[in-house]
């Protein structure tokens, strides 16, 4: 999830891959998923990863009626301890949401929960954070009612929001962006632009990667400062190194073919 700060990631929610997973929606990194086993076995290196760096996981029974629901991240919106829980901006995906949202509402002691109404649509995928700084992509799946949704639980907090228009070859902001630390930025050439995050708090850097490489741009930043990439981008893979970070590689082939990043496939909470 990249609602979170570092020191924030110590619990995660996963869920189990349906066999109807080969149905998953594809239109941009993937032309449609076709191997379900490897695909569980990479969702389980991945989860074995996050714990083997300090994150406990839990981990939610597969919905066969939802190819998708492996990709909590879109479900909900975790900020500080409290959430907001979007309506998703695919018709597909909305009923995936009861069991996460029934597990956070458990598990996050003296939540507050926002949720959304009428036609405001957002898909977590489109939310990232620098610090207490936090971007929002207006994409196909999330829409201006959805931001303002948003930015109330943010104003709440007194956290500062940004929008920034997804280009219509990208998913989410989540599916070309992220931040491995708390004070970097990765973004792909071709897709972003420097200004569309204006002036970032001192300290803080825009990492630029090659185009080519925009699917790797998707990262998670584990508690003890290492980073986890998709295996195959070496762009990414060396822009981490060379600032200090050590990067473990996980292989996404299946999930990327559903077009589901490292992010995606978690709530930090
Ligand atoms: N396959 C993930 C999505 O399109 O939401």
């Amino acid at each position: 999830m990249a609602t979170v700060r570092l020191d924030q990631k110590k619990r995660a929610l996963v869920r189990s891959i349906p066999s109807s997973y080969t149905k998953a929606l594809a239109r941009f990194f993937g032309a449609g998923p076709t191997d379900v086993e490897l695909a569980r076995r990479q969702q389980q290196h991945y989860v074995d990863t996050l714990e083997a760096n300090g994150v406990r996981v839990h981990r939610l029974d597969a919905d066969e009626n939802h190819p998708d629901c492996m990709f909590v991240e879109d479900q909900a919106v975790v900020v500080d301890g409290h959430m907001l829980l979007p309506v998703p901006g695919h018709p597909s995906r909305v009923a995936e949401q009861p069991p996460i949202a029934e597990f956070l509402m458990e598990a996050l002691e003296g939540v507050q929960t926002c949720t959304m109404g009428g036609e405001a649509r957002m898909d977590g995928g489109d939310v990232i954070r620098v610090g207490d700084l936090f971007f929002v992509g207006r994409s196909s799946r999330t829409n201006d009612l959805g931001i303002a949704s948003l930015r109330s639980l943010l104003d709440f907090f007194g956290h500062e929001l940004r929008i920034i228009d997804i280009p219509e070859h990208a998913l989410h902001l989540t599916s070309i962006s992220s931040t491995p630390t708390d004070t970097m930025i990765l973004v792909p050439e071709g897709y972003l632009k420097p200004e569309d995050f204006g002036t970032l708090p001192k300290g803080c850097e825009l990492v630029w990667i090659p185009g080519e490489e925009a699917y790797g741009c998707n990262t998670i930043g584990l508690p003890n400062g290492k980073v986890m990439i998709a295996e195959g981008y070496p762009s990414v893979k060396a822009a981490l190194e060379e600032r200090g970070l050590e990067t473990i590689e996980i292989d996404m082939s299946e999930i990327r073919a559903a077009d589901g990043s490292l992010t995606c496939c978690s709530i930090f909470y």
